[in-house]
Formats: C-alpha cells, structure tokens, sequence
C-alpha cells in the first residue's frame, strides 16, 4: 500500500474504533451521538421528492423492527455514547403506539434528547400525548405556505399542519423546527416569505438543498435551488450573522444564522446544504436505523448491517455493539452525492429522513 493511501482498519483494529469508553468512532475519528430512528416505512403524504411516482410498497409489519427491538437497540447505543434519538419515518405517527417508544427512550439512561420529525397531518391528535411521553424537541416539514402550491407539492393539508403545530405548541413544545427543502420554481424566491411565516409564528426554519436519495427523476438538477441562491435571498432580506456557538452546540451538519437586520433582528434560521459545502460531513455525528432495522452509518450509502436479523439469530448485546462497531468502520469519509457515481438508490421514505 502507498503511503498516503487512506487505508482501511484491519479486523483486529475494529475495537479500537470502539474506543475511548466504548463509544463508537469511525475512520475519521467522528464519534457517533445521534442515532435517527425510522420506526414506519409508509407515509400519508406524497412529496414528490421523497416518494416514487408509482407509490411505495412497505413493508409488512413482521419484517420490521418491533418497538421492544428499537427500544433495545437504543439501550445497546446509549451504552457507547449515543445521546441523541430522533425519531422518523415515512410518517412515525403513523407507528402505532409510537409515543410507548418515545417514553421508553426518554428513560434510557444516557439519552438526553428524544426529538421526532413529522409531515404535521397527525399532530392534532398527537401532541398531547407526544409532550406526556418525554420527546423534547419537534420538527415539522412545510415547504410552503400557499396552501395551493403544499397540496400540489406533497398531496396534504396545510391548514391541518398549522393546526397541529399551534397545539403542539398550547402543550408545551417550544422552538418547533420547520424543514424547508428548497426547490427551484416550487418556493425558489419565497424563502424570506417562508421565514418570516416561521418566525411569526414562533418556528425556527432550516433550509435544506435537494439531495438525490433515491434516484428519484424529480430530484434532478433543475428543481435544485442551491445554497448560493438560498444565502443570497435570505441574507438579502435579513443581514445572515453565523452563530458559532449554535454549530458547536448543535454539532453535525446544519449551520444556523441569525437575522442583524430589520424588524427581525435576532431571530435565527438554519441552513443545511449537502450539495454545495465540501465539508459537509466533517462534523458528522450520526446514523441511521431503518424501520426494517439496517443500521446504516451514512444516508447517503446504501450499505448496511441487518440488527433485526441479529437480534432475532438470538444475538446478545455485545455483539449487537460490534456489529455496529464495524459499520462504522466502513463509513464514508464524505457522502459522493455531487459527482453522481454514487447515489443512494434506497428511497428516502424507506430510509428515514
Ligand atoms: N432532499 C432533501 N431533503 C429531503 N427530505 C426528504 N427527501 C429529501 C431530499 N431528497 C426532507 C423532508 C423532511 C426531512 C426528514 O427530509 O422534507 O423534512
Ligand atoms: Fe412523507 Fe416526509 Fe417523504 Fe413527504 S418527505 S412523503 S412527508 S416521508
């Protein structure tokens, strides 16, 4: 082997990537802390930039992970330095008993953060119950706020999200997140407008460019409204200060700004932009668990390591660990998303956002 040459770890130095009280290292010496937690494949909504045009089969139910099963594996990850949960889908709410999980992940010892993202539609009826359970943060997924232009967009109601959000909000939830994915000629120029719908309402936005997780033919370049264009109109607009501390706080990939302009000065935003930042994943601190239980070290690569099965074989928890350990391992440095040889062909809704 050149020297120079990234190399691989031989097997026997695996555990070392498991270093430094047992918590889980890659390659690149990126701890992992944040575990995403997809708990259903199915979703009620249709954005047409996560879902196929032809619709998703998903999967029955016994080839999913049970919610005792993700709660277990959660108990393994905590034990090697896994603070953070988040919980997705497809839609979660869609999970039955889903807010049961919520609570027994909040109980973990050494989880401090249980967070879920959501299209909203359920939110009405779930808040409640979400708050009782222990989730700590909520974030909802609006990319516009022309009722017209969502239903055409996603296949869902608006006004009912809005509605969700405001009772979420009545039982205790604060600074709710709102994902914004920006596409050209969908809200391309009506960022500002977005954000300050957001900010009267006491929502925090984060935009995010296009990724093509799937190989979906509408992720193509021409609905991509890059990071540039999505800087420009909002600093424009709103004068973008970089919170620094806010990025050490938050870790991982988003970068958030604050407004030093206008009847909005002080108020924040997020920018997420995995197609233009060439250090995107330096920071990166996360993975990913799909309902159908492959822990996946990177969204942006299709690999990854069956714990349903193993958890099934009878396995203890100690191996759970090492085959997580070993994962890791083989994680990407950087996702390849630009130069497109390397597309994650696993669509979104079936890995988890
Ligand atoms: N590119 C960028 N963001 C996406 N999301 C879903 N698919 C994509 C994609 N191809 C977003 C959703 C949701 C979050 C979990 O991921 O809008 O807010
Ligand atoms: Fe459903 Fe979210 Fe995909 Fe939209 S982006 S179809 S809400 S999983």
């Amino acid at each position: 082997m050149k020297a120079g040459v990234q190399r691989y770890p031989a097997v026997a130095e695996e555990s070392s990537l498991r270093g430094r009280q047992g918590s889980f290292f890659d390659r690149a010496n990126r701890q992992l802390t944040y575990l995403r937690v997809s708990v259903t494949d199915r979703c009620n909504y249709s954005c047409h930039y996560c879902m196929p045009a032809g619709g998703w089969k998903a999967s029955p139910r016994a080839e999913l992970l049970s919610l005792e099963e993700i709660a277990r594996i959660v108990r393994v990850m905590a034990k090697h330095g896994v603070k953070k949960i988040r919980i997705t889908g497809g839609e979660p709410l869609l999970r039955k008993n889903v807010t049961d999980l919520i609570r027994w992940i909040a109980e973990t010892p050494g989880i401090s953060e249980v967070a879920l993202t959501t299209n909203g539609h359920l939110l009405p009826q779930f808040a409640e119950a979400l708050k009782k359970s222990g989730l700590t943060r909520l974030t909802v997924s609006i990319d516009t706020f022309d009722p017209v232009v969502f239903e055409e967009l996603t296949g869902g109601d608006l006004a009912r999200v809005l509605t969700g959000i405001e009772v979420a909000q009545q039982v205790g939830f604060k600074n709710i997140g709102i994902n914004v994915v920006a596409l050209d000629n969908i809200n391309s120029g009506r960022l500002s407008d977005i954000t300050q719908h957001c900010w009267n309402r006491d929502l925090t936005p984060r935009f995010i460019e296009l990724m093509p997780i799937g190989g979906l033919p509408y992720q193509q370049a021409k609905h991509r409204y890059n990071y540039a264009s999505i800087f420009d109109e909002l600093d424009r607009e709103f004068g973008l200060v970089e919170r620094l501390k806010g990025i050490s706080a938050h870790g991982g990939p988003a970068r958030y700004w604050t407004a030093s302009k206008g009847p909005w000065l002080g108020r924040h935003l997020g920018t997420i932009s995995p197609m233009s930042d060439g250090h995107f994943c330096g920071d990166c601190n996360r993975a990913r668990l799909t309902a159908r239980g492959g822990f996946r070290p990177c969204l942006a690569n299709d690999e990854e390591v069956s714990l349903l099965h193993a958890l099934r074989r009878g396995e203890s928890d100690s191996h759970l660990a090492s085959l997580v350990s070993n994962a890791m391992a083989g994680k990407l440095d950087a996702h390849r998303l630009t130069d497109g040889t390397f597309i994650p062909l696993t669509v979104m809704t079936g890995i988890g956002g």
